[in-house]
């Protein structure tokens, strides 16, 4: 198998998330790590720094993987691609549209590396099968999805998250940006967007801890969507209306496991009430209880780097389209 050498900007949680999949996968050789917080340079194995243009310029990789905080990303991203790197970034992509807009633009520019965002919740098991379900037509045309994604946050003064001129946002562009990215993949692009975001709790912190959203698309789906970072209970649910059935995603497996088991549970219309009770189909019912979603992510992004295959999830072009969506709810917003 052919071994990228490669560097991680930021090795926080997410760096040594990709750290773990990329070793387990094989075919990327960490030659550097880098974090501006020299404790977290804990890998003896790979080169230590503590400034990312040095660890780009000095290790020379072919491929360099971002999961440094929100602000950071851009740049690091613009300077890779520039260098004739392979780049693999954290969502979100930057803080706001005109950095995931500069991104695309380097992306063009480039000499036809590899660019891929961690939209990561679409390798989830539930929503596979969700997607294959729909792929198959076996329930008819998507017509409508509902999701709800929640969290119960902190104004913690050391969390990055909390400081509006890093995050660029609130819980919208921190987790919400993970269901409107899984509304898109399932109901289409969408051309209407009506929304809007608060602070109902979390008064004095600087992004919003909620935020409601409608979307429709150019031949009328309709998709709505709740993020919140006061839900307390952590929640991920996700439904999915078909002309001839219906899907719900509830529970997401995580590595806190807060979100619940994964299940995905489907029902096709039974007008004729062949089970037995007007609005109660039979259910048909899968519970996942791995989470193999940053190795699957990050072998699609091996296959794109080795050219046996494009990026087809997380391309500049989903990074540029979500944050549309999130710039226009928070030019909506009251804050
Ligand atoms: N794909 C997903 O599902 C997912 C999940 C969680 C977080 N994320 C994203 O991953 C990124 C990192 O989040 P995290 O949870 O790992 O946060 P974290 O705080 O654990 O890690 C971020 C790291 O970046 C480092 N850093 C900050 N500025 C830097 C700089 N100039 N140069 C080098 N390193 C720098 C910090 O010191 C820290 O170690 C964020 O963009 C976040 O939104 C994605």
């Amino acid at each position: 198998m052919r071994k990228f050498k490669t560097v991680i900007i930021g090795m926080g949680r997410m760096g040594r998330t990709r750290y773990d999949a990329m070793m387990r996968h094989g075919g990327f050789e960490i030659t550097g790590i880098c974090d501006n917080d020299a404790q977290r340079l804990v890998l003896e194995s790979a080169g230590r720094y503590e400034d990312w243009k040095s660890c780009i310029d000095r290790e020379q990789p072919e491929v360099v993987v971002v999961c440094a905080v929100n602000a950071v990303i851009p740049q690091v991203v613009c300077y890779a691609l520039e260098r004739g790197c392979h780049v693999f970034a954290e969502k979100p992509p930057g803080r706001c549209l005109e950095d995931a807009l500069g991104m695309r633009e380097a992306f063009r520019k480039c000499g036809g590396q590899v660019l891929k965002f961690g939209f990561n919740h679409r390798y989830h098991y539930a929503v596979i099968e969700a997607k294959s379900l729909i792929d198959s037509g076996f329930l008819g045309e998507v017509v409508a999805a509902r999701g709800v994604y929640g969290k119960a946050g902190n104004l913690e003064r050391q969390e990055w998250r909390n400081d509006i001129s890093i995050a660029g946002g609130g819980i919208l562009l921190d987790q919400g940006i993970h269901m409107l990215d899984l509304l898109r993949y399932f109901v289409g692009d969408f051309t209407v967007v009506e929304g809007f975001t608060d602070n109902l709790v979390w008064k004095e912190a600087q992004g919003e801890d909620t935020a409601f959203v409608t979307l429709k698309t150019d031949n009328g789906k309709v998709a709505t969507m709740h993020s919140s970072a006061i839900q307390w209970k952590h929640k991920f649910d996700l439904d999915i209306t078909c002309t001839n059935g219906y899907i719900a995603l509830n529970g997401l497996l995580t590595s806190t496991q807060s979100y619940g088991e994964e299940r995905i549970a489907y029902y096709k219309k039974d007008l004729e009430v062949k089970s037995g009770k007007l609005g109660n189909p039979t259910e048909y019912n899968m519970c996942f209880d791995a989470d193999r979603s940053w190795d699957f992510e990050i072998e699609e992004f091996y296959d794109a780097v080795t050219c046996m295959r494009p990026v087809i999830n997380g391309t500049v072009d989903d990074a540029v389209a979500v944050m549309e969506l999130i710039e226009r709810v928070y030019g909506n917003s009251h804050i």
